[in-house]
């Protein structure tokens, strides 16, 4: 089967991307208006790439009548936000914040989240969740009429008390993975868990 991206929707192209690249890490994005009216959504389109400086990525759709969704506008207007990583005790809050109310409504009372002041940016934190990282935008793309991808420079990563080893000085999930979103509807728990290294030159040439 081959599909020729010039011969098909935007739906269909959503449903093959998003199906083809899994899972996906959700994240829980807290932003504030212009009025300083915090707002919370989730966005799978997320992921880290880049270290030094610390990069990540945010694609952001939007509405289906047209205009940019809350997160979307509220970082081009801020060019802030808090990026969190999404555990099982923060699913059901999660899907509540992904329901399309209208603009100025704060989602993160609704979803049953508490939050807290962050330390570089505006936007609140959520504390309980395993780790959340302060953003700054870096940069936004425009892809086409409809997704900015925003790459948010990472000011500060809170990661819980439980999860850092500070002797090590590594992130021990101690087995609890963050959700991992498949597509649709469908979400995931990490399953069996294996090492691999790639192996060193010499050996694999001799
Ligand atoms: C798990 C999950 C992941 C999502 N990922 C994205 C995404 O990557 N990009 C996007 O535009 N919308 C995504 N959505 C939909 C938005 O969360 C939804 O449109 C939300 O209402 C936007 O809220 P806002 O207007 O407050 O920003 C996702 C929804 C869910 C439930």
């Amino acid at each position: 089967m081959r599909i020729d991206f010039d011969q098909i929707d935007q739906k269909l192209k959503y449903k093959v991307m998003t199906a083809s690249v899994i899972p996906r890490p959700p994240a829980l994005v807290t932003t504030v208006d212009s009025h300083g009216e915090p707002n919370a959504a989730p966005f799978s389109f997320f992921n880290c790439f880049s270290d030094e400086p610390p990069i990540v990525a945010l694609g952001i759709g939007r509405r289906a009548s047209g205009p940019k969704k809350d997160t979307g506008r509220n970082i081009e207007e801020t060019g802030e936000f808090v990026a969190h990583i999404v555990d099982e005790s923060m699913f059901e809050g999660m899907l509540k914040t992904a329901s399309a109310l209208p603009q100025g409504i704060n989602e993160l009372p609704l979803a049953g989240f508490e939050t807290i002041e962050s330390d570089h940016v505006v936007p609140p934190r959520i504390p309980q969740a395993p780790i959340a990282f302060e953003c700054r935008r870096y940069v936004t793309v425009q892809c086409g009429m409809a997704r900015d991808i925003v790459l948010g420079e990472v000011l500060a990563a809170h990661i819980r008390d439980d999860l850092w080893d500070g002797g090590r000085e590594y992130i021990n999930w101690g087995g609890k993975f963050p959700i991992a979103r498949l597509y649709g509807t469908l979400y995931a728990s990490l399953g069996e868990v294996y090492s691999g290294q790639a192996p060193d030159p010499d050996e694999l040439l001799k």
